[in-house]
């Protein structure tokens, strides 16, 4: 979707991405927590910033530390593994960073899968957990699929409904390629991931027809402030002829795997911030020939980049090159920080007694 919901050099301030890692991490420490999960946290943002994913950035730092500070965040959080198979776990999150215990819960599917083919975990006392593909990622290394999901409080009517009801439930999905880019999924079951609407408030433009309605089922175009009962976001596909049906099962489909299958509830149970996790790892080599699977992957990617476009499109894409594009750019020229969230880090890094160094 185009859109001039974007950073550019006018509203944001280019850092380097590891001097926003030594920042955070500090951040994170200073309020108490273990040094290796600041670490951990810390890297899944700035990996989100890095690819361009903006809205669930470095500038989360500043919430996801005033939680840890005032207790609605446990550190340091317990992890238990409360059923297991060889295959499976279900995992409680500890009602600790979010970030950390979806990383926790890849690390494990990840050891199953090499055992045994096969890694499914299911989250639940979780908190929010950004950038879905992050976890799916996670297996790239490792020439395995990752696949990484998360459920959310409402902010997205049902299909046909006129009231929130789904959390903009995120859909991640990674598999390696060969010489060309690995194919990385990374999709809110809703038009957009609803920090775009915040975005586009606060950097003063209107978001497109097709991403919020009212009640009433009319299109909102000014973006609307904070989660209440005037707006809604659509489902993916957004009408009925366009197909939000489609988006709204996507969006209940993540619910089950997250939500009622972890016991950590669905959508409409779970408060703001709330999100219980789905991640699962397959190891390529039990199927085939990792090699084989990657020439394969290129072949398909290089034909689908091949596609004629439409009149007035540049290039036919495949899922994550726009945030490949993105990290090209922010490694050589530093990632751009939206100038308020910028300074709101640097004062929050102040508050908590830390260097500031960006
Ligand atoms: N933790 C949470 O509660 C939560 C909830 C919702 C979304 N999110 C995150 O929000 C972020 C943004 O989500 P979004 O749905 O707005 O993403 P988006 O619409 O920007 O991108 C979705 C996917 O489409 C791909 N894509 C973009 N243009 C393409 C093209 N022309 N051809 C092929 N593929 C293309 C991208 O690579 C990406 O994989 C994601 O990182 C998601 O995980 C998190």
């Amino acid at each position: 979707m185009v859109s001039k919901v974007k950073l550019n050099d006018s509203n944001s301030t280019r850092v380097r991405a590891s001097d926003l890692q030594k920042q955070l991490s500090s951040i994170f420490e200073a309020v108490g927590t273990p040094e290796d999960h600041a670490e951990i946290a810390a890297k899944v943002l700035v990996s989100a910033s890095v690819r361009g994913v903006d809205t669930h950035g470095v500038a989360n730092v500043v919430g996801y530390s005033q939680s840890v500070e005032n207790g609605v965040y446990t550190t340091p959080q317990q992890m238990d593994i409360i059923s297991e198979s060889e295959t499976t776990a279900l995992m409680s999150g500890g009602n600790g960073i979010g970030l950390v215990s979806a990383y926790r819960a890849m690390e494990i599917a990840i050891e199953k899968a090499k055992k045994h083919g096969l890694g499914m975990i299911s989250v639940r006392d979780g908190h929010h957990v950004g950038m879905v593909a992050y976890y799916a990622m996670m297996a790239l290394e490792h020439d395995m699929i990752g696949m990484s999901m998360t459920t959310a409080a409402p902010a997205v009517r049902p299909a046909l409904g006129a009231k929130k009801m789904l959390g903009t439930n995120p859909i991640g999905f990674a598999a390696p390629a060969g010489e060309e880019r690995d194919f990385v999924l990374d999709m809110a079951t809703s038009t957009v991931a609803s920090g775009k609407v915040g975005l586009a408030r606060r950097i003063g433009v209107p978001i497109p027809a097709g991403w919020a309605v009212t009640p009433e089922g009319e299109e909102i175009t000014n973006p609307p402030e904070g989660e209440n009962e005037t707006w809604s976001l659509n489902p993916l596909g957004n009408t009925r002829e366009q197909g939000s049906h489609k988006g709204y099962g996507l969006a209940v489909m993540v619910d089950i795997l997250c939500g009622v299958l972890s016991g950590g509830g669905f959508s409409n149970q779970l408060a703001r911030g709330e999100n219980m996790t789905w991640v699962m790892a397959i190891d390529i080599a039990k199927f085939r020939d990792v090699d084989d699977f990657k020439a394969m992957m290129d072949d398909m990617i290089r034909e689908l980049h091949a596609t004629p476009t439409l009149p007035g499109e540049d290039r036919v894409l495949v899922a994550g090159d726009p945030e490949m594009d993105a990290t090209d750019d922010r490694i050589a020229n530093g990632v751009p920080v939206e100038n308020g969230q910028y300074a709101a880090i640097r004062a929050r890094a102040a508050e908590v007694g830390v260097e500031v160094i960006i």
